[in-house]
């Protein structure tokens, strides 16, 4: 069972549940059928978020993709992100919000958020489930915030560790033997 790798319960599936109605209204304030925004799914952490923020949007929006990855092992990022795969769609004149997973250096939501200006879009803004702000190396402006967590390596609700847990429900911290086993 996936379950039994994990030491710990962050965030329960309740309380993610709740916080992202609670992001789903904030941003329901912020935008309207006019702007028709397009919400940015950073694949592959962000889909499960997104899933479950699109569902609390009450106004017009559209979804797109764009698959990023960063060198460096397993849990460390080197700082160097590539585009594995981009946007169908242009967005010049668009609203666009990105939603990420999880902001941990800040390497990769810094470099699609310079790389997307660069397209002109009407407005750009960013959204994260997760944030770990004293994991930071470089100043990224945030929106919107699920959680502010610890310095934890957690997997869970579309957060992998070498591609496994995406699908647990809640956010976990990894049993420690797992991790630097493969670290
Ligand atoms: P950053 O570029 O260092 O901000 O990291 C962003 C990406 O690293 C996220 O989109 C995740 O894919 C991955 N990441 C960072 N921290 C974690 C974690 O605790 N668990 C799983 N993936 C993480
Ligand atoms: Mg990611």
């Amino acid at each position: 069972m996936l379950e039994d790798d994990i030491a710990e319960v962050l965030i329960d599936a309740a309380t993610i549940q709740a916080r992202v109605a609670a992001l789903g209204a904030q941003i329901n304030a912020d935008y309207d059928d006019s702007q028709n925004p397009i919400l940015v799914c950073v694949l592959k952490g962000a889909f499960v978020f997104l899933a479950d923020l699109t569902r609390h949007l009450t106004f017009r929006h559209e979804v797109d993709f764009m698959a990023t990855s960063s060198y460096g092992t397993a849990t460390e990022t080197t700082g160097v992100v590539r585009i594995l795969m981009d946007l169908d769609r242009s967005i010049e004149g668009r609203h666009v919000l990105i939603v990420e997973d999880i902001i941990d250096s800040g390497y990769t939501l810094d470099y699609m958020h310079r790389l997307l200006v660069t397209r002109n879009p009407a407005s750009l803004r960013t959204c994260a489930l997760l944030s770990k702000r004293e994991r930071r190396q470089v100043h990224v402006p945030v929106d919107y915030v699920g959680f502010e967590i610890p310095n934890r390596f957690v997997v869970g609700y579309g957060l992998d560790f070498g591609e496994r847990y995406r699908n647990l429900p809640f956010i976990g911290v990894l049993k420690p033997e797992l991790y630097q086993n493969r670290t």
